[in-house]
């Protein structure tokens, strides 16, 4: 289908320009990886106020690629942005925020891009959706896709997608495949078979209509803040995720509605840290990894497709990649949820890990903003949290002197 009107959509590797969007997304040159880019330079007047403010992505029609009359949404986007109340004292922070986007319809930030990417696909006439995924994007294009009357299929890595998410996929009628093998194969064998038939449409992140989507988080923190932040730090796993904020707080640079960008630090599991290795060893590669582990299954990934465009976002903004342990990761999610009120699944909980690890070297007076990606619910809880078991009551009597 012919690039919407004021878009083009061009190869971060060769540059070339297409007019129509390739099977697969990848450049028919070289075989690298598209982004949309816009020719349009909206006002502030005109990215923020629409006549109907609760559109919440759509909201930002002006500035993603797609029609709002003709979405399939599900009203995604328009997430809280509670200041710390705990941590952030702590930490020497006082002026530290979560993007709690744990409260998108299907629990993550992928239903933003999701609901810009199912809308193009449904109008392009696709007829099976399918993705690879450590579990949100499965949870997030059954969704869409039953909303949408398409069929979905997702590609999982075995026995290491958070049961939680399968639950979803299964329960909007996603077809389950699984490969006897990490994420990094699933998505493989995934852009293969959609580059082989014509019937298949391709839906993870490499789909550089789900990153116009995601981008819209950078709008909406502007938004809410009613500043840039001087900080963002965000998980990394495939790293579609840190190219599309880094996307969406560029353009408001670039069109001249903010004046300065955030520092992008973009956090990633020891086990599966291969962007911070590249960060550390000052290479503009990413050197793939063979068999990622850790603890955070939404982020075990060795082979993050969108590297290119990650060490872009970290260059450009001045930031940095970095790893941190999974004991760490555990002990941020557990101080979210007990200091803070807000509850999120381990791959979540590295930005914060990371903040902590940093945090002599950002100024106090910074604001610094943590995106939570994904809702705790999700994922099981370490068994040392579970150990704890209720006290039992029988009777009201009972039940006081247990609690006084
Ligand atoms: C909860 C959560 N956080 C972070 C990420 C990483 O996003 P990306 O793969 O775009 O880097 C994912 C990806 O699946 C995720 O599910
Ligand atoms: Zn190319």
């Amino acid at each position: 289908m012919k690039v919407p009107d004021g878009w083009t959509l061009a190869c971060v590797g060769c540059g070339r320009k297409l007019h129509s969007d390739p099977g697969a997304f990848t450049c028919p040159n070289c075989g690298d990886i598209l982004e949309l880019l816009f020719s349009g330079r909206p006002s502030a007047d005109e990215l923020f106020k629409p006549k109907n403010a609760s559109l919440r992505v759509w909201r930002y029609a002006r500035a993603i690629p797609g029609e709002p009359s003709k979405a399939v949404t599900l009203n995604e986007g328009g997430t809280p942005l509670p200041k710390s109340v705990s941590l952030g004292r702590e930490l020497g922070l006082p002026n530290l925020f979560f993007k709690v986007e744990g409260q998108n319809p299907t629990g993550s930030f992928k239903d933003r891009g999701m609901t810009v990417a199912v809308s193009r696909a449904r109008e392009s006439g696709a007829k099976v959706l399918v993705c690879a995924s450590t579990g949100n994007t499965a949870a997030s294009l059954a969704a869409y896709a039953a909303r949408a009357d398409l069929k979905a299929a997702v590609i999982l890595p075995s026995g290491k997608v958070a049961t939680g998410k399968l639950a979803q996929a299964i329960a909007h009628g996603a077809r389950l495949i699984q490969v006897d093998d990490g994420f990094d194969r699933a998505l493989e064998l995934t852009v293969k078979a959609v580059a082989e038939s014509d019937e298949l449409y391709l839906m993870n992140s490499i789909n550089p209509y789900r990153i116009e989507g995601q981008k819209t988080v950078a709008f909406e923190i502007y938004e809410q803040l009613q500043r840039v932040p001087d900080y963002v730090f965000l998980p990394v796993g495939n790293a579609g995720n840190i190219s599309a904020v880094w996307k969406g707080f560029k353009e408001l640079r670039d069109w001249g509605v903010t004046a300065s960008v955030p520092r992008l630090v973009g956090v990633q599991a020891a086990g599966a840290s291969p962007v911070a290795e590249a960060f550390e060893r000052g290479s503009r590669k990413v050197r793939p990894w063979r068999s990622p582990e850790t603890v955070a299954s939404a982020i075990r990934i060795g082979n993050p497709m969108s590297w290119k465009k990650a060490l872009r976002a970290i260059e450009g903004s001045g930031g940095r990649a970095m790893a941190v342990s999974d004991e760490e990761i555990l002990q941020a999610r557990r101080e979210l949820a007990s200091r803070e009120g807000v509850f999120v699944e381990n791959a979540s909980a590295a930005p914060l890990a990371g903040l902590r690890r940093v945090k002599e070297e950002i100024g106090r007076d910074s604001t610094v903003v943590c995106i939570l990606t994904g809702h705790g619910l999700k994922d099981k809880l370490p068994a040392s949290w579970t150990r704890t078991r209720p006290q039992v009551a029988t009777g009201a009597k009972e039940l006081v002197k247990l609690l006084t």
